[in-house]
């Protein structure tokens, strides 16, 4: 029997946490490391299903990489040091594997399959495929004919001798841009890449400090220029922040559950990524943000929240794409909060790892909040400190709508139950952390 939560609402919350490493910077660590000159140390590496499905996938490539608790060893190979893998690579859930994936094998000259669970083969792949075939490299993906003039996995990629483009990139994905990058250091010439809008830069960040030829101009354009590049990523040790993603849960999970007070430290606070602090400051939540130091150029900090009567607000913008993947949990907090929370410029919800809007209008609806869903976002008629309902959240394979529905319930009127097998994708300690913080919320 697949195991379940069972969240009810719960007494304050208290005490100090802290959270797994940061999902998106450890597929980075994990890929990046592979790039170096010899062997990489990552502390506070986060071992959730997405992060391993890289690692797994890198040493289906060839490169040895071991993981213990919170800490991993990379024997970096290079980009040169890349094998052909004997059979596809399973990314599982997760869309920054397979992107970045992508671009990387787009510059190697052997033939690579990726394929994922059915949430990622759902997911387009066509935004990174297109670039890279101007650059040079040969993909082929599955068609859906429901959806066409796109592609799907599983893709199957041939890399070869790329050429440097200047693109402008059609929507602003760290995915697809990372992957552009990725291909980029691997081609002849220069390429310059223009985002819609800056999305989150953590590879920009991590490869800078790995002594890769890539700068970010005033304007936001990215430059890669390999000429003359010895194509050596220089072997350093890797520090990773705790993932301020699954920290927005236990945030939110402070604010709503009435006398909490609950310290996170150790948070990854990239300003490009903390949007959902904006947002939620902006709905008037009581949040101390103090800034600690910097790892790999990327801010680290504490964060301390208290319970808060929030107000709704709009979430629009830069501020929504600062803030995409912590929607879910913002979803929350616009339910327990006073008025109307306006959530809009989220199209891309729709193609997360499940169809996040279509996602958050059933769950919330089934708790009893009044939510209005439009083509790239929702309204959320706030229940102004009234208890939602319980009920069995179905997360769709997607980890954030299963958390999102866990943290509703802990001001439920009655019980939640929540699978758990989605969890696992980046928040593995997630039911023990919660409920270390006096949550009642039990696993069977
Ligand atoms: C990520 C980029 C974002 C984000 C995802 C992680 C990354 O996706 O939603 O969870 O690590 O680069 P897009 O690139 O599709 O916007």
């Amino acid at each position: 029997m697949p195991s379940s939560l069972h969240v009810r609402r719960s007494g304050p919350l208290r005490g100090s946490c802290r959270v797994p490493g940061d999902k998106s910077i450890s597929h980075r660590a994990l890929l990046f490391g592979a790039l170096c000159d010899g062997v990489v140390e990552a502390k506070g590496l986060g071992q959730g299903g997405d992060n391993l499905s890289t690692a797994a996938a890198l040493r289906a490539l060839g490169v040895d990489v071991q993981l213990e608790a919170g800490q991993a060893r990379i024997a970096g190979v290079g980009f040169a040091g890349l094998r052909e893998a004997a059979e596809a690579l399973d990314c599982g859930n997760s869309g920054t594997t397979i992107r970045l994936l992508l671009g990387l094998l787009a510059g190697r000259s052997f033939e690579t399959e990726m394929r994922g669970d059915a949430s990622l083969t759902r997911r387009p792949m066509g935004r990174v495929a297109a670039p890279l075939r101007q650059m040079g490299a040969t993909i082929e993906g599955r068609s859906d004919p429901g959806r066409p003039g796109d592609v799907y996995p599983p893709l199957r990629v041939r890399g070869g001798a790329l050429v440097g483009i200047a693109h402008q990139l059609q929507v602003a994905s760290a995915q697809l841009k990372s992957a552009l990058i990725l291909a980029a250091l691997q081609a002849r010439g220069r390429t310059v890449l223009r985002e819609p809008a800056r999305s989150r830069d953590h590879t920009e960040r991590m490869l800078g400090f790995l002594g890769a030829p890539i700068t970010t101009e005033a304007g936001g354009e990215i430059v890669v220029d390999p000429t003359g590049w010895n194509g050596r990523l220089k072997a350093t040790a890797l520090v990773i922040p705790g993932d301020l993603s699954s920290a927005t849960f236990l945030i939110v999970a402070a604010l709503v559950v009435p006398g909490s007070d609950v310290v996170i430290e150790n948070v990854g606070l990239n300003p490009t990524r903390a949007g959902a602090l904006d947002v939620l400051r902006a709905m008037g939540a009581d949040l101390t943000i103090e800034p600690v130091a910097e790892a790999m150029g990327e801010p680290v900090g504490r964060v301390r929240a208290r319970a808060s009567k929030l107000r709704g607000t709009q979430v629009a913008g830069e501020l929504a794409l600062r803030a995409i993947d912590e929607i879910p949990a913002l979803a929350v907090a616009a339910a327990s909060a006073d008025g109307q929370t306006t959530f809009a410029d989220l199209a891309e919800l729709r193609i997360k790892e499940s169809d996040r809007i279509a996602a958050l209008a059933r769950e919330l609806g089934r708790a009893g909040v009044r939510i209005e869903e439009r083509p790239d976002g929702f309204t959320v008629e706030g229940l102004a400190g009234r208890p939602p309902s319980g009920g069995a959240v179905v997360p769709e394979h997607d980890h954030r709508i299963a958390m999102a529905g866990a943290i509703l319930g802990l001001t439920g009127a009655d019980e939640t139950t929540v699978p758990t097998v989605d969890i696992g994708t980046s928040f593995p300690t997630f039911a023990e952390t919660l409920g270390a913080l006096g949550a009642s919320i039990d696993v069977d």
